[in-house]
């Protein structure tokens, strides 16, 4: 990271403002962007989810592998023309691409926490808007739960082949030994209003 510094200072900046009231446009702002960012998870893990079910009928979970490498499947380009990004991220990651920024990484730290005081992780999410230094930035983030459909490729028993397939791809996979109900990752999706 090239500014470990000004990164720190400008979460300290987030949470302040989110302490505070916002002008009556600011909170509009949010509320709209809010909406979008609940409507844009639950589009995600939709797609994602029948992309899975698709492939593990007609492929099997082999040819199912590729699927949850997807990133954002079929959106990417139209939110890329609305300066929004969406990505998913996890303590325990499979692709290190994936990795959390200092934001991401406290707000999993959190859902994990509301988890073990007995949260439902379907229903965390968090969101914040902020500035820096390119403008305004409204991130929202939503946890991802670990479904038992997930538990051939993130769980303990994996299947020989399976097992073998994941570790020539990924070698440094930490995304195993989930079980159903844990916190697999969120959903962090950020939209920038443009200068
Ligand atoms: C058929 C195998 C398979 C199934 C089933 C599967 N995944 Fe994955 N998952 C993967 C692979 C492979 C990756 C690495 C993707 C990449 O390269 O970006 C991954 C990555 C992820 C990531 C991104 C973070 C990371 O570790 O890199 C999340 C979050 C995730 N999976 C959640 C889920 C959830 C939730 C389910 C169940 C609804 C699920 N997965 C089902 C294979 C699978």
């Amino acid at each position: 990271m090239k500014h470990p510094h000004l990164k720190l200072l400008l979460l300290s900046v987030f949470l302040l403002q989110a302490g505070q009231g916002q002008s009556a446009s600011a909170d509009e702002q949010v509320t709209h962007n809010l909406s979008e960012a609940r409507k844009l998870a639950r589009e995600f893990n939709a797609r994602l989810r029948a992309k899975l079910h698709l492939a593990l009928a007609e492929e099997g979970p082999l040819g199912a592998i590729k699927i949850c490498a997807t990133h954002a499947p079929g959106i990417a380009e139209r939110l890329q023309e609305q300066h929004i990004t969406v990505k998913r991220t996890s303590e325990r990651l499979r692709n290190a691409e994936n990795a959390p920024d200092i934001w991401e990484q406290r707000i999993l730290e959190f859902f994990e926490q509301e988890r073990v005081a007995g949260a439902d992780p379907a229903n965390l999410e968090h969101y914040a808007q902020f500035i820096d230094e390119q403008g305004t930035v409204f991130r929202y983030a939503r946890a991802i739960p670990t479904g038992a459909e997930c538990l051939m490729c993130h769980g303990d028993n994996l299947a020989p082949d399976i097992a073998a397939e994941l570790e020539s791809r990924y070698p440094e996979d930490k995304a195993k030994g989930y079980k159903a109900g844990d916190i697999r990752g969120m959903v962090s999706i950020s939209i920038r209003e443009p200068n």
